[in-house]
């Protein structure tokens, strides 16, 4: 399954596709046969509606490795999902410590919290994407006595690709009893991320990227340690449960989930999520996507012109790559690509211009490649000879 013969997706990175054909089937049949309100009414297609949510409730804590569903809250997309955390947590007067390749989903919020007098500070990062830990433990710890309320960790670059090691930044806010939110809406689905075994973590998930979900669909997840009573919910409104007060529910998940859920949305998540599950797993797609994006970085980086952005070979990344070809703007190329070589790709700052800061790239940014399970070691051959190519002409720039 490749999608149109004539075009090679290399956007994964923005959102997956083509989606798994499971995926519209089951967000049809959810709207066809069990079209009622999840958790609302107690008619037939109410309980079937609700037996849908709860199995993608169950399928995306399996794959986020949290061991009790009723910790996973679902919101429209990992942004909601970061902004219910840092909305939800931080107060005036809080320290917050975040690395330098987050994208905005997590600066626009925090420099919004800045604004209200939460103090944000930002972890150096190296050209390569890697977060500093000895930078980020003295910035956690904090001075005066006073150590970060919340560490946020970006933990695949959605600009270079580069991985953040989650055990050991768990490690660091432990040490100062900071809470973790890991932005996974690159690696969530795809990664094992282990969130039950990251002390006191949330972790923000999309469904429309790695887990191969519609849009609309992502969440707050909690690991074990996790303290979810000391997220104040941002959205309050009907749950369906103790309609008999007027006081959101403390329980989860409702306490994070007010209003309707998105059932064709949720249906179309499980599906994507199952059938990650049939195709091999987590790691098989993980493995396969990573070496189509080691031979786009080891062909692109061999092109004269070119220069590729983040982890050196064989350093932990996720399936997403930058680089930039001499002699073509960003948008001239993601042009010539598409309409010359049907070769679909991301130019510019990705939402992430802290990140391109980061990598030298800043303002023009990069063009981005991200393979994904549909992607064929043809696609990338494609891919990249459509680059020699157009290197050869030595562009428009
Ligand atoms: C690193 C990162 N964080 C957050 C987001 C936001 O995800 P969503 O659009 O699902 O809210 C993205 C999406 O591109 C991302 O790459």
């Amino acid at each position: 399954m490749g999608g149109d013969d004539r075009i090679v997706y290399l956007d994964n990175a923005a959102t997956s596709w083509p989606k798994p054909a499971g995926v519209a089937d089951a967000m049809a049949a959810f709207l066809r046969d069990s079209g009622g309100n999840p958790g609302r009414s107690g008619h037939r297609l109410s309980i079937a509606a609700g037996r849908v949510v709860a199995e993608a409730r169950d399928a995306v804590a399996e794959a986020l490795g949290v061991g009790d569903p009723l910790r996973v809250a679902f919101a429209a997309n990992a942004t909601a999902a970061i902004n219910a955390a840092l909305f939800g947590v931080l107060r005036p007067g809080d320290l917050v410590v975040a690395d330098g390749m987050a994208h905005n989903a997590v600066a626009r919020p925090l420099t919004e919290l800045g604004r209200m007098g939460v103090s944000v500070k930002w972890i150096r990062c190296g050209r390569d994407g890697s977060i500093d830990l000895a930078h980020a433990e003295k910035l956690v710890r904090g001075t005066g006595g006073r150590a970060a309320r919340m560490l946020v960790v970006t933990h695949g670059s959605n600009v270079c690709g580069s991985l953040a090691p989650l055990g050991e930044l768990a490690g660091v806010a432990a040490r100062h009893g900071a809470t973790m939110l890991v932005d996974a809406a690159q690696t969530a689905g795809i990664e094992d991320l282990g969130l039950d075994s990251l002390g006191d973590a949330m972790v923000a998930f999309t469904g429309h990227k790695a887990m191969l979900g519609p849009g609309g669909t992502g969440g707050l997840a909690f690991s074990r340690g996790a303290d979810i009573g000391r997220v104040r919910p941002l959205v309050r409104g009907g749950t369906g449960s103790a309609s008999d007060s007027e006081d959101q529910p403390a329980f989860m998940p409702d306490r994070l989930e007010a209003g309707t859920a998105n059932g064709p949305g949720l249906a179309g998540l499980a599906a994507g999520l199952g059938w990650i599950a049939g195709n091999g797993g987590r790691g098989a797609i993980r493995d396969r996507e990573l070496r189509l994006t080691e031979a786009l970085v080891s062909g692109i980086a061999a092109l004269p012109g070119a220069a590729v952005y983040g982890p050196e070979p064989g350093r932990p990344r996720c399936a997403v790559m930058s680089f930039t070809l001499a002699g073509w703007s960003c948008s001239e190329l993601a042009l010539a690509l598409d309409e010359r070589y049907g070769v679909l790709c991301r130019v510019g700052l990705h939402c992430a211009p802290r990140a391109h800061r980061v990598l030298g790239t800043f303002p023009d940014g990069t063009a981005r490649f991200a393979p994904g399970p549909f992607t064929t070691e043809a696609d990338v051959e494609r891919a990249i000879g459509a680059l020699a190519e157009l290197a050869a002409e030595g562009g428009r720039a």
